[in-house]
């Protein structure tokens, strides 16, 4: 499968972006509205988002107090969210960036890891395991790093067309890695695995399964 350039998800989520303003809709999802007390709770104020996409989370987060990096591939969203928050007046770092490359920030920055359905997108577990262990590098001592994952028990596990290990593309196009337990609990190697918690996310026939997963760096 093509990686970079045409034909690849990176293309593909520039296109998507391009014909739908807000893709993913208007409002926060469900993770996000899930997280946010758990983020107060621990006293974060800077957010490292991944996978931000059109910025429906991150303006969220904005608004309720936090300082927000957000981070995606897609330059088209990173782009249409940026007009976003001009016109909110939400104050957001933004990065155009492939997060299989080494995160561009340095270590101890960031209080909260945050990202909904980024982990679950064309990476493999190997590319997983490194991007979490740059989460874990930028991450404050005792930071916490949130994020989704769509699971086993989704509709749509071991559908359509098979294109790696747990990936299959769907008839949008889009390929999706789903995670059961235990490749989470394996992958959450030098972190404290706080929880794993299923919910659900949209209706049929776009109903989604997924899994809000809580780590945290441990204090040094
Ligand atoms: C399912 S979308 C979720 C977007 C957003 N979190 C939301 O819920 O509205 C996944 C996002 O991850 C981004 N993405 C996928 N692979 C990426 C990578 N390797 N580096 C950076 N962003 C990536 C895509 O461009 C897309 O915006």
């Amino acid at each position: 499968m093509a990686r970079h350039g045409e034909g690849s998800q990176q293309e593909h989520w520039e296109a998507t972006y391009t014909s739908a303003a807000d893709f993913f809709g208007k409002e926060p999802s469900e993770l996000v509205i899930s997280v946010l007390g758990v983020m107060r709770d621990s006293g974060a104020k800077d957010v490292l988002e991944l996978g931000c996409g059109q910025g429906r989370d991150t303006l969220y987060l904005c608004r309720n107090g936090f300082t927000v990096t957000a981070l995606d591939y897609s330059e088209t969203g990173i782009c249409q969210m940026g007009e976003r928050a001009k016109e909110w007046g939400a104050d957001v770092t933004l990065k155009v960036h492939d997060a299989r490359e080494p995160l561009p920030f340095p270590d101890n920055t960031f209080d909260v890891i945050y990202s909904h359905m980024f982990f679950t997108m064309e990476l493999t577990e190997a590319e997983v395991a490194s991007i979490l262990k740059e989460c874990w590098r930028v991450l404050r001592p005792g930071g916490l790093n949130i994020y989704s994952v769509r699971n086993d028990h989704d509709p749509h596990y071991g559908k359509f067309e098979k294109v790696g290990e747990d990936m299959w593309r769907n008839p949008r196009g889009f390929i999706v890695h789903f995670f059961n337990e235990e490749k989470i609990k394996r992958l959450s190697k030098d972190y404290e695995l706080l929880w794993i918690k299923e919910f659900e996310d949209g209706a049929p026939p776009f109903l989604k399964r997924l899994y809000e997963v809580v780590l945290r760096k441990p204090q040094a």
